[in-house]
């Protein structure tokens, strides 16, 4: 079509981001797709080195095949640019065929200087623009971003990214909690005691201090992902899964988050790893990675607890947590109901309320329920049902990819609600800045601080018994 997106153009073309997830996805897609034609143009700082772009896509689409694909390959360019110089953006809209989609692969100060000079740099009309998370650094940062990109498109016009989104594993969530009469009556307070949303990862800093050391796992992880997944556990049922009814419904929630207890040291927790194994592999402490400075006391693992506070979740907790270099990759969406108000005498061994467990890693999902198992019928036993549904179809970035060129703003996220997310975290931050709240240790390849392997005790949960 003729609005159609017809040109990738990645800016931060050298990144990690860039080589490990955006050409990969993109690879995927262009081989489910054989039909699309998508111009590819890489451009970083670098001098022109069309030869180096081609070997970093000629790795990343190692496993692609296709018309698409090699249309793509035999098409694509590097044009080397300064984002900050609209004269050098302006070359690089001149290297686009048609309506180009801009993806911002670079770092939040990067991104926000190129959308400050944007305006006198001759976008095409219906140019797409993409902005990777973070998206801004606090909440008066990302109001800033969005004032600018305001003022340059229609917000139709700009993917706020969170590859969580695109993940099928997340994405799933929609139909088993919507379409099944054993969860979709049961999804509030009067029946659900408490939900975690947990992912801790095995992997360290992987070289990405440079980003990393400043960000840390509350604002690399919770800030952006583990609250969509909130989102998306926690809202009203939309009326469509569509792009106006489904981002409103995720916005209604994070507009009404906030943090368990007024005291960010009752509603969060915060550590770092120090040297350990995970699988063989050694990783020095936090502290002495390279490029990272201990005095910035960034954390490698952090707790949040949220109320979700309207008339569905009041009452709640809502535990949000991700860790580095941790032992035991979790990674799960964990709701755990109520127990039942009343057994019947004669029937022993409860073994605890129900619990479903949404798997964010692999797909798969796992219902645990006491049953009379064998042995004595009126002693209960545990039985886990579980399903797995193996990966989707395309990876989390072929999803993102695939929305941004057909212009499909369902995963994309709302001005207001990249805001919203920044006042729930800037709230912890501060917490943390005023020494609220004491930065812990755990060794890589521990399950976490000492004291945290006993389950968070909430402060004030119990009392909140449904009305
Ligand atoms: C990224 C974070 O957004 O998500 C990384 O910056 C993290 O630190 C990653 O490792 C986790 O997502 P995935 O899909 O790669 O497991």
């Amino acid at each position: 079509t003729t609005d159609g997106v017809s040109t990738l153009l990645i800016l931060g073309a050298r990144g990690d981001l860039t080589s490990r997830l955006l050409l990969p996805g993109l690879g995927r897609l262009l081989t489910l797709e054989p039909e699309r034609r998508i111009t590819l143009v890489g451009s970083a700082r670098a001098a022109a080195e069309q030869s180096g772009w081609d070997q970093i896509l000629s790795k990343a689409f190692a496993d692609a095949r296709g018309p698409a694909v090699r249309h793509t390959l035999d098409t694509a360019r590097y044009v080397s640019a300064d984002v900050s110089n609209p004269d050098d953006l302006h070359r690089l809209f001149q290297a686009c065929d048609g309506v180009p989609a801009l993806y911002f692969a670079l770092p939040p100060a990067a991104t926000a200087r190129a959308v400050e000079v944007l305006g006198k740099a001759g976008m095409p009309e219906g140019t797409v623009l993409a902005l990777e998370k973070p998206f801004g650094t606090d909440t008066d940062s990302a109001k800033d971003l969005n004032r600018l990109l305001a003022g340059l498109v229609p917000d139709e016009q700009v993917f706020r990214i969170d590859h969580f989104l695109g993940k099928s594993t997340v994405l799933n969530l929609l139909g088993l909690r919507l379409t099944n009469r054993i969860f979709e009556p049961l999804w509030n307070r009067d029946h659900i005691a408490k939900v975690d949303i947990v992912y801790d990862e095995e992997l360290g800093l992987e070289g990405r201090a440079g980003y990393y050391d400043r960000a840390g796992a509350m604002v690399d992880m919770i800030q952006s992902h583990l609250l969509q997944v909130m989102a998306l556990v926690a809202m009203e049922p939309p009326a469509t899964v569509g792009p106006v009814d489904l981002r409103a419904a995720k916005g209604q929630v994070l507009k009404v988050a906030r943090l368990w207890a007024a005291d960010p040291a009752q509603a969060s927790r915060r550590a770092r790893y120090t040297a350990g194994t995970i699988n063989g592999r050694r990783f020095p402490s936090y502290a002495e990675e390279k490029d990272v400075d201990p005095a910035r006391e960034t954390e490698t693992l952090a707790e949040v607890v949220l109320e979700v506070t309207n008339r569905r979740w009041a009452g709640v907790p809502f535990t949000l947590r991700s860790g580095k270099a941790v032992g035991r990759r979790r990674q799960e969406i964990r709701i755990t109901f109520h127990e039942v108000p009343v057994v019947p005498g004669g029937l022993h061994g409860i073994q605890g309320p129900t619990v479903l467990r949404i798997s964010l890693g692999r797909g798969g999902m796992s219902l645990e329920l006491n049953v009379n198992g064998p042995g004595d019928p009126f002693v209960l036993d545990r039985a886990t049902l579980s399903a797995d549904f193996g990966p989707g179809r395309l990876d989390a970035y072929g999803e993102v990819l695939q929305a941004i060129l057909d212009r499909d703003r369902t995963l994309s996220i709302l001005p207001e609600s990249a805001e919203q997310s920044w006042r729930i975290i800037d709230q912890v931050r501060a917490g943390w800045k005023a020494g609220r709240v004491p930065l812990e240790e755990y060794p890589a390849g521990s399950p976490g601080p000492a004291s945290w392997t006993a389950e968070h005790a909430v402060p004030g949960a119990s009392a909140k018994l449904p009305a």
